[in-house]
């Protein structure tokens, strides 16, 4: 499996803010964190990446980037936008971020509003998407924020602006989501208390090198995990997958819904556990998806929706409204597909009622979401025929040599 985006997009942004040489390994070779490399590069940064999966950055400490020239492309990337909105309002230069078509029609005030009340000014369009103008030179100070949303990506973006402000930022989430931010900034050496659901820092530290092992993306695990729980006979291993407990929701659900999956060689790598996963194939039930687990598996819901499609009886999932403003409205997205191979399927504002049965083959549109295109993949491995799945090539955004391993094990995936 390929190597964890949060922990990868992170792992640039903290390591070329930090004072020495990091090494990173296990780096995703993506498009969303290559273009965060490639901005961090625009800014000064030396960037080596000596193999593939490797970068050696040679962090120019907390005021050492400089202006960038044109504007900082983070192409589809949502984590590259949000966190780096936060990390550029405490930057002395004025920056611009701007993004793809998807990206550009994405939410950004749930970041902007915040770091406005930090004393950031940030300029956008009407709708309050991108492009954004980060005006730099502005004395942040910290705040208490009780975040409305579950997102990891507003509470990085203001821990990272808090590394810049004057006194304490302290976030409060409605649920805990994942904790990378807090863990990195505390393994580079920085003071942050966290615990589920709140975490604080203040400014005026440094950030020390130190190298970076990222483990397997369980989000790429997940689509593999869902093929081989529904294709019968199969068996599979996947090795040195992230178990964070803030990313492994879709392991309680599936269970719950009969999947036979075993965690093998548990361990700690770089500071988070990983596992090597077995996973057999078993016959699935639908069950209502504890809304607790949601923002555990915010990013496996299109596999979820497979896997629900191809169980017996109705899958019911509530309080994942967040799916509408993903790469693309997944609720919606996923619903269309799966009506087009057959499934029965009621969107409601928040979720969705799935009732399993036989899917047949067809056309579908992926709205060149990455997870939506890998989701309908899986679910070309138990129709009769074939499924065109339309606007891919953003699987590569998450998961380089996606086609190619998943046809390693025994899917019949064509690219046109
Ligand atoms: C991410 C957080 C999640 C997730 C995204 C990556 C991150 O987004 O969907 O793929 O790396 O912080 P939200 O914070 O918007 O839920």
């Amino acid at each position: 499996m390929p190597g964890d985006k949060s922990v990868s997009h992170r792992a640039i942004m903290l390591s070329a803010l930090a004072d020495g040489t990091s090494r990173i390994r296990g780096f995703l070779e993506g498009e969303d964190t290559r273009a965060t490399a490639r901005i961090f590069g625009q800014m000064g940064v030396r960037i080596d990446a000596p193999s593939p999966g490797e970068r050696v950055v040679h962090g120019v400490g907390l005021r050492g980037l400089r202006a960038p020239e044109g504007e900082l492309d983070c192409g589809n990337s949502g984590t590259a936008m949000r966190l780096l909105c936060g990390a550029m309002a405490g930057q002395a230069f004025d920056s611009i971020l701007a993004g793809d078509a998807s990206l550009s029609k994405r939410p950004m005030r749930r970041v902007t509003e915040p770091l406005s009340t930090m004393g950031a000014r940030i300029e956008a369009p009407e709708a309050g998407t991108p492009p954004l103008r980060v005006c730099g030179g502005r004395a942040l100070r910290g705040i208490d924020y009780e975040s409305p949303i579950a997102s990891a990506q507003v509470k990085s973006a203001l821990l990272l602006a808090g590394l810049y402000a004057e006194g304490e930022t302290f976030v409060t989430e409605p649920r805990p989501t994942r904790d990378y931010t807090e863990r990195m900034l505390h393994a580079f050496g920085w003071p942050v208390e966290f615990g589920p659901g709140r975490v604080g820092l203040s400014g005026g530290h440094a950030l020390r090198a130190v190298d970076v092992d990222v483990p397997a993306d369980f989000s790429s695990a997940a689509f593999f995990i869902v093929v081989a729980s529904i294709v019968p006979d199969s068996e599979l291993l996947l090795r040195n997958v992230g178990m964070n407990p803030r990313r492994t929701g879709l392991l309680h659900v599936l269970r719950a819904m009969g999947a036979d999956i075993m965690e093998s060689n548990a361990r700690e790598a770089g500071g988070e556990p990983v596992a090597d996963l077995i996973v057999r194939h078993a016959p699935l039930r639908g069950i209502d998806v504890p809304v607790a687990h949601v923002a555990d598996m915010i990013d496996e819901f299109p596999a979820l929706f497979i896997a629900a499609a191809c169980a017996e009886g109705v899958t019911t999932i509530r309080g994942a409204e967040e799916l509408r403003v993903k790469e693309s409205d997944r609720i919606a997205v996923m619903a269309t597909g799966l009506r087009a191979l057959g499934a029965r399927i009621e969107e409601t504002p928040d979720g969705a009622m799935i009732e399993g049965g036989t899917l047949h083959g067809g056309t579908v549109e992926s709205h060149g979401d990455h997870r939506i295109a890998m989701a309908f993949a899986v679910a070309g491995a138990v129709v009769d025929g074939a499924i065109t799945i339309r606007d891919c090539a953003n699987v590569a955004t998450s998961f380089p040599g996606f086609v190619e391993l998943a046809n390693g094990c025994g899917l019949a995936v064509h690219t046109a």
